[in-house]
């Protein structure tokens, strides 16, 4: 028997509007009737008035809806998994130059999803520096050998106590990953899509537009009119110059190859500086008296980021969010941290999920699903690679400039 469509699911729950659940302020869908769990309620209910809406019954017909799509999960599984465990004391770069001491695909088994957590058949999963990262043990979490790899993606709802049952997510992954046919995800982590919203889009939905309007607002709180992005040819740095453009606070791009110079103005960068070629040192000072930034967001972490640190004005603050260089900076001012006030500090998104408020969380993920479904930002797309073709396929199409790869499982 084929899994019931969502449109299914939502009328025998007898869904008649839409407000929020999962992560507060989340777009999902009402039923008329009662949830079978408490906490649902509250999670649907919150940031919202429930006063008015009819709630009756339906504890039955949601426990026969999950045994019937149940049915249709199998008990095996493709995935890429991780081959070591822990933390790597080898440092490594974000390339992904050879998959092979890193990830295998294998047969796995589909993976049970316990209480808090929901079961994901997966649509699209993203391939991110951080995935690269994390495979080679130089990210901020450990791994598990023989878990799948993979931190985000899109795709269905299948089992698991949650109220989405059935619905198009976006998802951020735990205990088993999206490289996978199957991912684990905290229903907390869940974004109930717009159905406007593209798969290429809804894929990588979480790790670099979160944090590109979480990291602007640093910028636009601090009140300068511009602020600098280095690897600004990056996903993660066009979704910055976008929000920069659109609100008025000028980017300043920061790239190290010329050619991507004219997209990114295109795109409404402010100012680009190149960093290949000759007389940066004065270009730099020519950029900054031009421009008066005070913010530097920046995913390289390498002596031109601290060279613009540097040079940047009084109150200056170098958030470093990546570390996509492979040798780290020398720092050689530092009665500016004294004299001048300035500031290093970290960014990372998993920490302001969990310093943020639901309702703010909840106004991001808004925002973000709205700018991509009236074309304010696009993810560009090299490759969608299925699984079988991952350990392959991968680095080449990974190396490829300017786009994202993602896997489809
Ligand atoms: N802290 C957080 O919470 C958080 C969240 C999201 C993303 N990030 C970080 O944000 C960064 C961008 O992510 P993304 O997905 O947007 O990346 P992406 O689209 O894959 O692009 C990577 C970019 O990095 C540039 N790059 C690589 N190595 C470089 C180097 N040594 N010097 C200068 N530029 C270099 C590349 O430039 P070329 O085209 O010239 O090769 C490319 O533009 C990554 O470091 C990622 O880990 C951090």
């Amino acid at each position: 028997m084929p899994a019931p469509s969502h449109g299914q699911i939502l009328a025998r729950l007898g869904v008649h509007c839409v407000v929020t659940t999962g992560m507060a302020g989340f777009p999902a869908y009402w039923p008329r009737r009662p949830l079978p769990r408490p906490e649902w309620h509250l999670q649907a209910a919150r940031g919202h008035s429930v006063a008015g809406l009819d709630v009756r019954g339906g504890h039955d017909d949601l426990c026969s809806i999950q045994q019937e799509t149940r049915m249709n999960i199998p008990t095996k599984m493709q995935g890429l998994a991780l081959l070591n465990d822990g933390y790597s004391k080898t440092p490594a770069t974000q390339e992904l130059d050879n998959l092979s001491p890193f990830i295998e695909l294998r047969e796995l088994d589909v993976p049970q999803p316990g209480p808090g957590f929901a079961l994901v058949k997966v649509a699209r999963a993203a391939v991110n520096p951080s995935d690269a990262a994390f495979i080679k043990g130089v990210y901020g979490q450990a791994r598990v050998a023989g878990q799948a790899a993979g931190f985000e993606g899109t795709g269905t709802v299948v089992a698991g106590d949650t109220p989405l049952l059935g619905q198009r997510v976006s998802f951020f992954a735990a205990g088993s990953g999206s490289w996978a046919e199957y991912c684990l995800a905290p229903i907390h982590m869940l974004i109930p899509l717009r159905p406007d919203l593209r798969d290429e889009d809804a894929a990588g939905l979480i790790v670099n537009p979160l944090t590109a309007v979480a990291m602007f607002d640093i910028a636009r709180e601090d009140g300068a009119d511009s602020f600098v992005i280095t690897a600004a040819g990056s996903q993660l740095g066009k979704f910055l110059i976008g929000l920069g453009r659109d609100n008025g606070i000028g980017a300043l791009a920061v790239i190290r190859r010329g050619q991507q110079e004219a997209a990114l103005r295109e795109l409404g960068a402010a100012d680009v500086l190149v960093t290949e070629g000759d007389g940066l040192a004065a270009r730099i000072d020519a950029l900054f008296q031009a421009h008066s930034p005070r913010v530097l967001l920046d995913a390289v972490g390498d002596q031109i980021s601290a060279d613009l640190f540097f040079a940047m004005p009084e109150r200056a603050r170098w958030i470093s969010y990546g570390r996509l260089a492979p040798k780290p900076p020398v720092l050689t001012q530092l009665p500016q941290f004294i004299f001048k006030q300035k500031q290093i500090e970290g960014f990372w998104l998993a920490a302001w999920l969990r310093n943020t408020a639901p309702e703010k969380i909840g106004a991001v993920v808004q925002e973000v699903q709205a700018r991509f479904a009236e074309g304010k930002w696009r993810t560009d797309i090299t490759a969608s690679l299925p699984l079988g073709e991952v350990m392959q396929a991968l680095p080449a199409a990974y190396a490829a400039k300017d786009s994202k790869v993602l896997i489809q499982p």
